[in-house]
């Protein structure tokens, strides 16, 4: 199985193009069944999640066109088998975004209950709640959601927490549903907005999208239409991450500025110079960062996808940082491989203590997800000799490119069996 081999040490200078954003391009790809219709999709980024999901749509009988220059076109004409199965929902728990738009263009639909994940419980009961306020029946059995409901109805749906996951599939049934639904304390994350930008292109009347309070009429059906998928802002952010930890000046081209405004206020407070552009950034890090403290909250708050990696940047940067995680109850797998790097880390509860060292030392490491992999990154670019990150199938699922973007940048970093 590949590793990948960090030789840490030098600064980070020059470019790199921010791909389109793996959690935008996910639930867009489902929206796909909701219509008849070919949609044109651009800026879709080469990753296994993105494959993952077009092999589980094709096996319903979605056609998907070849991937090429960021460009998939996909084409829902019949379903033949609403189904999602646990082989592919367990590989991929996005995979539950099918649920909604099965459910409202067949009537019914069949999927297997994610089971348990690394960082956290991540149930669906909030799916599950908003489709049966719609309508539908829902039954557990066998460790499958079945579900039916003839046509969905329009519903006022109040979420007993901000999920994003949850907010699209139940924003996605209501495009067909009958009348209008109303979804409160929903998610804003700018991946919703882009579902919803890309809804509305196929004819779907969505209002408030960015906005806790979406409010959806639906239609009797949805057309084709053509979408690019959002800049991942989460990558945005790791990049910018590395280059405070490793030192140097890098501009990112192909970013969305507007949606990394939490990540950029810690970075300023950290040291980095920082300068937007209408779609670029450019970070300069000249000396030791400073340490920041944070806490994780739904969108515009800190975004829980960027802690591990901020987490990397304090394990070197000067002072204390207090980590505090609150969207995910089991998000510290990364700092017991950041101590075996040489890390200060104290974890009380939800809170990380990190205390900056001066030095990390390159050493064998295992990733254990996808954000836990990209700070071990983080980390093997400043630690002292070599890193060698185990299972970094992790990182194919989210990062396209990642050593051939960070080699251009002039990092020592390479595939290794
Ligand atoms: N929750 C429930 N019940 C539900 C749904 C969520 O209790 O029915 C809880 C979760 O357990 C969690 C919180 O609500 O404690 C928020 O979870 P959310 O549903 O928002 O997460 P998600 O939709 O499953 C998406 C991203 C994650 C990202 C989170 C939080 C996608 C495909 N995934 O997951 O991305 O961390 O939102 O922003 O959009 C990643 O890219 O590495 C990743 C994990």
């Amino acid at each position: 199985m590949d590793k990948l081999l960090v030789t840490g040490g030098r600064p980070l200078a020059g470019e790199a193009r921010v791909s389109g954003a793996k959690n935008a391009a996910l639930p867009i790809l489902c929206a796909a069944l909701l219509t008849e219709k070919p949609l044109a999709l651009e800026n879709v980024p080469r990753l296994m999640d993105v494959r993952t999901m077009a092999k589980l749509l094709a096996q319903m009988g979605v056609e998907v066109g070849a991937q090429s220059d960021g460009r998939l076109e996909l084409r829902a004409k019949g379903i033949r088998e609403p189904v999602a199965g646990y082989e592919m929902v367990k590989t991929m728990r996005a995979s539950v975004l099918v649920l909604g738009p099965l459910l409202a263009r067949c009537g019914r639909a069949r999927v297997s209950l994610p089971g348990g994940c690394a960082i956290g419980a991540r149930p669906v009961d909030q799916h599950v709640k908003g489709l049966q306020a719609m309508g539908a029946e829902i039954t557990v059995e066998h460790g499958y959601m079945n579900a039916e409901a003839k046509r969905l109805r329009g519903a006022r749906v109040t979420m007993d927490m901000v999920t994003v996951t949850g907010t699209e599939n139940l924003m996605m049934a209501a495009t067909l549903a009958e009348g209008t639904t109303v979804l409160e304390n929903a998610a804003r994350e700018p991946e919703v907005v882009d579902l919803a930008n890309c809804l509305k292109a196929m004819g779907a009347k969505i209002e408030g999208a960015g906005t806790e309070v979406l409010r959806i009429e639906g239609m009797s059906s949805l057309s084709g239409a053509r979408h690019r998928v959002m800049p991942d802002r989460i990558e945005t952010g790791t990049y910018l991450a590395a280059v405070a930890a490793a030192g140097g000046k890098v501009r990112l081209t192909g970013a969305a500025p507007d949606t990394v405004g939490a990540t950029v206020e810690k970075l300023v407070e950290a040291g980095a110079r920082i300068a937007l552009g209408a779609d670029s950034i450019e970070i300069e890090m000249a000396g030791r960062a400073r340490a920041v403290s944070l806490t994780t909250a739904p969108y515009p708050g800190f975004a829980t996808d960027m802690q591990a990696q901020f987490m990397a940047l304090d394990c070197i940067a000067a002072g204390t940082g207090t980590i505090t995680e609150t969207i995910f109850e089991n998000r510290f797998m990364h700092a017991l491989e950041l101590q075996r790097l040489g890390a200060d880390i104290a974890i009380q509860g939800n809170t990380a203590v990190v205390r900056g060292v001066e030095q990390l030392q390159g050493a064998s490491v295992m990733a254990t997800d996808l954000r836990a992999s990209a700070s071990l990154v983080v980390a093997g670019l400043v630690a002292q000799g070599e890193t060698l990150i185990d299972r970094i199938y992790h990182l194919d699922r989210g990062y396209e490119g990642l050593e051939q973007k960070l080699s251009a940048l002039g990092a020592r970093i390479s595939r290794v069996r």
